[in-house]
């Protein structure tokens, strides 16, 4: 056996389970990912991968199984031999080493864009102003803004929106990044930018999961791709096999269907 699978995962998921109400969106994920990788996230809509992340980041409860951070378990506590929630307070701790990016860029409209990145790392992880300034100002300029600091969010288009959001997730020195569909409230013209910033990041080692509809990113990018379907991890494979040889009916079928609104996009 390698190193690197004996190696503690960043993120670790065991027989995760969520039900809203009688519908199990997650119905036992199992799932993990290594220091610098990238994990694509794909399925229909409804398979559960939004609900997978916000599980994960802890928006919302679980039901059953377990998450691990770095070998830590995320919402609980062992406790004279039982398990019990952690407290708010340690809840928000552990939210703090992931960052995530949403479909919609949640940025604070009344703040400049540097604000928007600053705030966090300030506030919350009570880095120095000068210091947080400094690091805010390289990463704007990594993600192509640097002459957009003292803007705010409405002067931007939808693309620099969510690079300002990308660039605020990282500010935090995240353990890993979390993205939910980041391109799909994009216009078509606006996605190659804000992927080329995702890429950037995985290229510097960026522990990532990306639930995407973008089958050239996760193709090119992604180490790994999963596929869910009806709140199951149906397809777990390295990316190049999960294109050039998948194995299941429905990724089979979910992939000549992806392709063909790809190639009859506008
Ligand atoms: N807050 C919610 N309340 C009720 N049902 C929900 C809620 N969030 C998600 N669901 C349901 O859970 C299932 C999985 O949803 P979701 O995780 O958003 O799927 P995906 O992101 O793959 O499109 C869907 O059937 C959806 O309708
Ligand atoms: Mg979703």
């Amino acid at each position: 056996m390698s190193a690197e699978r004996t190696a503690i995962p960043v993120l670790e998921v065991v027989g995760l389970k969520k039900s809203f109400g009688e519908h199990a969106a997650l119905d036992g994920v199992d799932f993990r990912v290594e220091d610098s990788e990238v994990v694509a996230i794909l399925g229909p809509s409804g398979s559960g991968k939004s609900t997978l992340v916000r599980c994960i980041d802890q928006l919302e409860s679980i039901d059953g199984g377990a998450m691990y951070l770095d070998g830590e378990l995320l919402g609980y506590e062992r406790h004279n031999g039982h398990i019990r929630p952690l407290r708010d307070s340690d809840i928000q701790r552990q939210r703090r080493r992931m960052g995530m990016v949403f479909q919609q860029f949640n940025l604070f409209p009344h703040w400049t864009v540097l604000r928007n990145v600053t705030e966090a790392p300030i506030t919350v992880h009570g880095i120095p102003p000068a210091e947080a300034k400094k690091r805010a100002l390289e990463l704007l300029d990594r993600v192509g803004l640097a002459d957009k600091a003292d803007a705010h969010p409405r002067q931007l288009s939808g693309g620099q929106q969510q690079r300002v959001a990308i660039a605020r997730a990282v500010a935090a020195r995240p353990r890993v990044l979390l993205f939910d569909e980041p391109t799909s409230s994009l216009d078509p013209e606006l996605v190659g930018e804000v992927l080329h910033v995702m890429k950037d990041l995985a290229t510097s080692g960026m522990t990532m999961v990306v639930v995407t509809h973008e089958m050239d990113f996760a193709r090119g990018v992604a180490d790994r791709c999963v596929f869910m379907a009806e709140g199951k991890v149906i397809e777990d494979r390295p990316a190049q096999e999960f294109f050039a040889a998948p194995r299941s009916t429905r990724l089979k079928a979910f992939l000549t269907r992806s392709t063909q609104a790809e190639t009859s996009a506008p």
